[in-house]
């Protein structure tokens, strides 16, 4: 049976391009079980999955959730918010109880960044980040670059400009490693306020200009502005930011071209995105949700019986 080269999924920083590319072609098996009309497959049967949610979600968790059923696992669910962890029980305590009910696989979102490497090194379990505080969300960029794959057949050499507020963004961060490690070329373009001073050593173009950046690009990936994680005003107001960062069909028709458009979600609806721009021929949105199952069906099913 193939494996990743590591027992967990915690950031796409410590994977290889073989490990994407072997995620890719098993995803692409999985695409087609769950167009089929019987969508599930006993591949993890006996594996028992618990979700560990610290934070909200609906795509990733739902998508998790799902991507576990149709490969037959069994699966828990746990949210801070109505658990113990109100009553104070720490988050190794907190993962150490479920894993007494022999669980085999752990998948964690959590505001802190290093949440999943910290757990990595004091439990037995696969664990999977479903994102981390502002630094990894490796199953998104997973599937967003198998999106791209999808829709323009290939990664390499494909120019992708990611859009918005990257100093808060995880999806950014995982995305930036990801498509290096498969050959496009990435422009980071949003407010100065939004980029992290360190990002040129990512390997990335830096790019002020939303129009500039769109011009240059094929893929055109736009982050949400993540006010939950603001605590200092990064710009005068979200009107202020729509006028020079929002991109609506306006913007997209006079470019002549045809950009393919990507949100990870939720998409704040008037700021970085118009209706008509999220909801145009431009969009893969949706696609990128559809694909997120199957990709996380492929990772899972790689991952199942490598704990280390
Ligand atoms: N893209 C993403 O992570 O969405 P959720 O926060 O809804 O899971």
């Amino acid at each position: 049976m193939p494996r990743l080269s590591q027992p967990h999924l915690l950031g796409i920083k410590n994977i290889t391009r073989e490990d994407i590319e072997l995620i890719f072609e098993t995803a692409d098996n999985f695409k087609e079980v769950i167009n089929r009309p019987i969508k599930k497959v006993p591949s993890l049967r006996d594996v028992t999955i618990a979700n560990v949610f610290f934070e909200n979600s609906t795509r990733t968790r739902l998508s998790f959730e799902l991507a576990q059923k149709r490969l037959s696992a069994d699966v828990i669910n746990f949210s801070a918010s109505t658990s113990s962890v109100k009553k104070g029980e720490t988050l190794l305590d907190t993962v150490n109880n479920i894993l007494a009910m022999k669980v085999d696989m752990i998948v964690m979102r959590h505001a802190s960044a290093g949440a999943p490497h910290f757990l990595s090194r004091h439990i037995k379990a696969n664990i999977i980040n479903a994102g981390d505080g502002t630094h990894e969300h490796p199953t998104q960029a997973l599937l967003d670059a198998y999106s791209i794959r999808e829709k323009l057949k290939s990664v390499a050499g494909k120019k992708v400009a990611i859009i918005g507020d990257i100093l808060h963004s995880r999806v950014a961060l995982s995305n930036i490693f990801a498509l290096n490690k498969l050959g496009a070329e990435v422009t980071v373009c949003g407010p100065p306020t939004l980029l992290p001073k360190f990002i040129s050593k990512l390997g990335v173009r830096v790019e002020l200009d939303l129009q500039k950046a769109l011009a240059w690009c094929d893929v055109a990936n736009v982050l949400r502005i993540q006010l939950e994680r603001q605590q200092l005003k990064y710009f005068p107001s979200l009107r202020e930011y729509a006028l020079y960062y929002g991109i609506n069909r306006g913007i997209l028709d006079k470019l002549k071209k045809d950009i393919v458009l990507m949100h990870p979600g939720p998409i704040n609806r008037g700021v970085e995105l118009s209706s008509d721009a999220a909801d145009s021929h431009h969009s893969i949105i949706l696609d990128q949700v559809e694909n997120g199952v199957a990709v996380r069906m492929a990772v899972m099913y790689l991952l199942a019986g490598a704990a280390s």
